[in-house]
């Protein structure tokens, strides 16, 4: 393991739910790789723009002549997908929003999901180019979906593993940080998961 690389989404630092658990999870981390070089990138203080007219041009125009006149709005990607393609494990640290990732998050993947870095359209369909690299997905939310009523309207855990599949990442284990807004659940929702990531296999 040479890298690690851990995304952390929450914009509530100090009480941040899925943060906490990142903690516990990057001590177990530096423990049993104590050589692995961990990368921080926090997506709430590092914000990730958009992609613009410029961005796009500069990262997916099949025309040399425009690639070369947007080549700097091009870089971020670039660095994002270095970092990325350099990391042997990916942990994505995300709280749940009106049932899918926040917006932040969606905009280092949209710099990062790019043809002919991270995927490629061969003859027989799309192939992911991020190979030989396991994630860990940290969800928090305020209501249960790892199982129950809710399940089937939770947007992030199956987006978050489709996503990572098509870029070729199919080892991908998950731990919840779940209930935080039901009364009953929520003083056991981070011990649970800190618990849980003592029990990832790394
Ligand atoms: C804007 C916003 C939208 C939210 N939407 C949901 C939701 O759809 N379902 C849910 O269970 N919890 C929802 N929550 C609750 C968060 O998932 C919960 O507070 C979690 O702890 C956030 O993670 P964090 O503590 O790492 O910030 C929402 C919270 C916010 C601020």
């Amino acid at each position: 393991m040479k890298q690690i690389l851990i995304i952390e989404v929450s914009p509530r630092t100090g009480v941040s739910a899925s943060r906490k658990v990142t903690e516990k999870l990057s001590a177990r981390l530096r423990a049993e790789f104590p050589d692995a070089k961990l990368v921080y990138r926090d997506l709430a203080k590092d914000k990730t723009p958009h992609l613009d007219d410029s961005t796009l041009k500069a990262i997916s125009s099949k025309d040399p002549v425009e690639i070369q006149a947007n080549r700097e709005s091009g870089r971020l990607s670039d660095q994002l997908i270095d970092e990325l393609l350099s990391s042997d494990l990916l942990v994505i640290a995300t709280p749940m929003w009106n049932f899918g990732i926040p917006s932040s998050l969606k905009a280092w993947i949209d710099f990062v999901v790019r043809a002919g870095k991270t995927f490629s359209y061969t003859e027989s369909g799309v192939s992911g180019l991020a190979k030989n690299k396991k994630a860990i997905l940290v969800i928090a939310s305020g209501g249960v979906f790892s199982d129950g009523p809710w399940k089937p309207f939770d947007f992030v855990e199956p987006y978050l593993r489709h996503i990572l599949r098509f870029i070729g990442i199919e080892d991908v284990q998950t731990v919840r940080v779940e209930g935080l807004n039901i009364p009953s659940l929520a003083g056991a929702a981070v011990p649970n998961a800190e618990a849980a990531v003592e029990r990832l296999v790394l």
